[in-house]
């Protein structure tokens, strides 16, 4: 597998090593493809025509943004457009887009003609630290996430936080949820950078911005290089996902509630489960509630009744045996570990306790 470091460029520098990969291998590569949805069609295309003139003649393949699309049909009409469109093996795909448009356009690639090349331009935060890192991909079966997939590694990492110029505040603090969650399970001086300095991201301060958005990279690749498949350590990455998915899924059909919001309240349930359970101390699970409750403006959201409900998804989601689940949990700041059997009544309480 390629080395991250070896494959992720930024700013000019990423526009000068993708123009000169695709002159270099202009025998090898006979039809330039970009897949974008809508949104990043207006956004970002024109960024990328602008530092790259001679892409204006690569093929365009719209989807329509968002997580529904993020299905099979999606990919059978991208490959319908492959096809009409003369896509062979020599083909390269640019996925210019956040993690749904990553994580499609990987999976197409990996499967049209038994393989081609792709290069990911991620246009969202959370797509730059999180869904183009660690080669995953794959789409949703109904409502269910990522069954269908791959383990595929792109040729390139371009980042340029342009992007994010046109980004939400919302998307953009989805993010930032991300790069913490990097800090509290592997790095407790990036936790303690991200403090000091994530509103520098928010600002545009490229520089500052650039060297978190690394770090938060290399973070995530040192965990996958070392499991890449999921045996064991890589699940660390789910540290705040238990509960931040069931609390994504209950309110999905009511308001929106960005995925960052979802994982800050995650981690702060799962942070109090690491107090109970994995030795987590007082100090450290106030450090995090108090900083992520304020950051994210969470402040009992819930009702009693509505925590009924999410402790319910939990427990009949998981198919688990025992009347537990296995959490990642910290063991303090920096430390995280995996595979920690935690009973439903743990769950449950995490859920009620208030902070
Ligand atoms: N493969 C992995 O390891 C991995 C890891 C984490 C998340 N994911 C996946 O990533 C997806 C979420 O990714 P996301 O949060 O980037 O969502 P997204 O791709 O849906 O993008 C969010 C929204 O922002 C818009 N957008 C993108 N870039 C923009 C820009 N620069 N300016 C303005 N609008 C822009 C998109 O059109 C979309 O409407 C989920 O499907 C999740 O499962 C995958
Ligand atoms: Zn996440």
């Amino acid at each position: 597998m390629n080395q991250i470091e070896n494959i992720i460029f930024f700013d000019k520098v990423a526009y000068k090593k993708l123009k000169h990969y695709l002159l270099n291998n202009i025998d090898t590569i006979n039809n330039v493809f970009i897949l974008l949805d809508n949104y990043t069609k207006i956004h970002c295309l024109p960024i990328l025509y602008d530092k790259i003139d001679f892409l204006k003649k690569s093929n365009i393949i719209e989807i329509k943004s968002g997580e529904k699309k993020k299905n099979i049909y999606t990919c059978i009409e991208i490959f319908k457009k492959l096809e009409e469109l003369k896509g062979n093996r020599k083909s390269l795909i640019l996925n210019l887009g956040g993690g749904v448009v990553t994580d499609i356009g990987g999976f197409v690639a990996s499967i049209f003609k038994r393989g081609i090349r792709f290069i990911n331009i991620p246009t969202t935060l959370l797509g730059m630290v999180d869904a183009s890192i660690g080669y995953k991909n794959g789409v949703n079966l109904n409502y269910i996430k990522n069954v269908i997939g791959s383990f595929n590694v792109p040729d390139m990492l371009i980042i340029d936080t342009n992007f994010l110029k046109t980004l939400s505040k919302y998307e953009i603090f989805s993010g930032i949820a991300e790069m913490f969650k990097h800090g509290l399970i592997a790095d407790k001086n990036y936790w303690n950078e991200m403090k000091n300095k994530y509103l520098y991201i928010q600002n545009d301060n490229v520089e500052i911005a650039n060297y978190l958005i690394y770090k938060s990279i290399i973070i995530k690749q040192k965990i996958v290089n070392k499991d890449p498949k999921e045996n064991g350590l890589r699940k660390i990455l789910n540290f705040g996902h238990t509960i931040g998915h069931a609390l994504e899924s209950y309110l999905m059909n009511k308001k929106k509630i960005s995925h960052g919001i979802a994982i800050a309240l995650g981690m702060i349930y799962e942070s109090w489960i690491s107090l109970e359970k994995n030795g987590l101390s007082k100090k450290d699970y106030n450090e995090i509630k108090f900083f992520l409750s304020d950051l994210y403006s969470i402040n009992k959201i819930f009702s009693n009744s509505e925590i009924e409900i999410i402790y319910s998804i939990i427990k009949y989601d998981k198919k688990n045996e025992n009347n537990n689940i296995y959490f990642s949990l910290l063991n303090k700041i920096g430390v995280c570990s995996y595979n920690c059997e935690v009973s439903f009544n743990i769950i449950k309480n995490s859920l009620l306790h208030r902070f």
